[in-house]
């Protein structure tokens, strides 16, 4: 199942798994909209040539939801006899942290075997350098800031970019590098309305005559994205701002090379730890290795921002 935001590169997920079923002869069900369809006992049959030509489709086309009801000790109780009914003996879930948290608590309440594979654009999960989508999100919110400094630089302005990434700043400080921002918020960072506005003078000074700001949708400083805007408007008149929020063309689209690549590892690893007996885990990246973590250290674990990416942010707005 995908649940939770969709994210490019769930379709090649669902198309691993399925494509590994099939070559390890264990037929394979898709249950639609996440833990809902679950509870409803909305299931497909899948075969190898069911997934076929998805592997560069966007979205997931076996939708997705956040469930409220299987929040519920009620709601888990209909989904586990839907499962026992279509003997369905391990599930595979692709999603985020909300997502992996239902499956922790459904593997408690009935130990059934659950492996999850981190599809989520924002990148927040423990256990893995890069979750389903980011890549792909990255390369849509840098193309996009880009078509930004078309009009920033032809019309002098200051553009304030907001990007998604709820509690997170990998979007936003690795689009913001890789789009050349002059300034990036993130919630990990909050350094103070002052410094944005003394770098922002510094930049004029140093002859600058347009600016983007990427601001994390997560970021701290109490302000959103608009009140930023009208904050700097207030105090350095002399730009003219803009404000641009990027929204949920970062998380559609055609899944990059590297979604793909990874979404097919993972979702064969995830097949191959179910039928070795194991349970609990969620399989992810590191060092370009596939990996697996227990689910419950992958949701706990904390996001930890890199500082040596913040350094060389810091240096390149000089
Ligand atoms: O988790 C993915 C994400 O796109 C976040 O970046 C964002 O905060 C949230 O989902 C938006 O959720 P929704 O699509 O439900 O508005």
């Amino acid at each position: 199942m995908t649940s939770g935001g969709d994210s490019p590169g769930m379709n090649a997920a669902i198309r691993s798994v399925v494509r590994a079923c099939a070559y390890y002869r264990v037929s394979c069900v898709g249950i639609y909209r996440g833990y809902e369809g679950l509870i409803e006992g909305d299931f497909i049959e899948l075969t190898a040539r069911s997934v076929n030509n998805i592997i560069n489709k966007g979205g997931t086309i076996l939708k997705s939801a956040r469930s409220t009801e299987f929040r519920t000790k009620e709601g888990r109780a209909k989904a586990f006899e839907k499962l026992k009914e279509e003997e369905i003996e391990a599930l595979v879930v692709i999603g985020g942290d909300g997502s992996f948290t239902g499956a922790v608590v459904f593997n408690q309440e009935y130990n059934f075997p659950v492996i999850g594979i981190p599809g989520t654009i924002d990148n927040d999960i423990f256990g893995t350098s890069h979750t389903l989508g980011y890549d792909t999100a990255l390369n849509t919110a840098v193309e996009a800031i880009d078509k930004i400094r078309d009009t920033a630089s032809s019309h002098n302005r200051l553009f304030f970019v907001e990007v998604m990434g709820r509690d997170a700043g990998f979007i936003a400080l690795n689009a913001g590098v890789g789009a050349g921002a002059e300034e990036i918020l993130i919630p990990e960072e909050d350094l103070g309305l002052d410094r944005m506005l003394e770098s922002l003078k510094k930049s004029r000074r140093t002859g600058k005559s347009s600016s983007i700001v990427v601001v994390a949708e997560g970021d701290k400083s109490g302000r959103n994205v608009y009140e930023l805007a009208q904050y700097v408007e207030e105090n350095l008149p002399e730009y003219d701002v803009r404000v641009s929020v990027l929204g949920h063309m970062q998380r559609g689209g055609a899944p990059s090379c590297f979604d793909r690549v990874l979404a097919s590892r993972l979702g064969v690893k995830s097949v191959e730890l179910l039928l070795d007996g194991k349970t609990n885990l969620m399989v992810g990246l590191k060092d370009n290795e596939v990996i697996s973590t227990s689910i419950a250290d992958a949701i706990k674990g904390g996001h930890v921002i890199d500082q040596e990416l913040l350094r060389v942010s810091d240096i390149m707005t000089t």
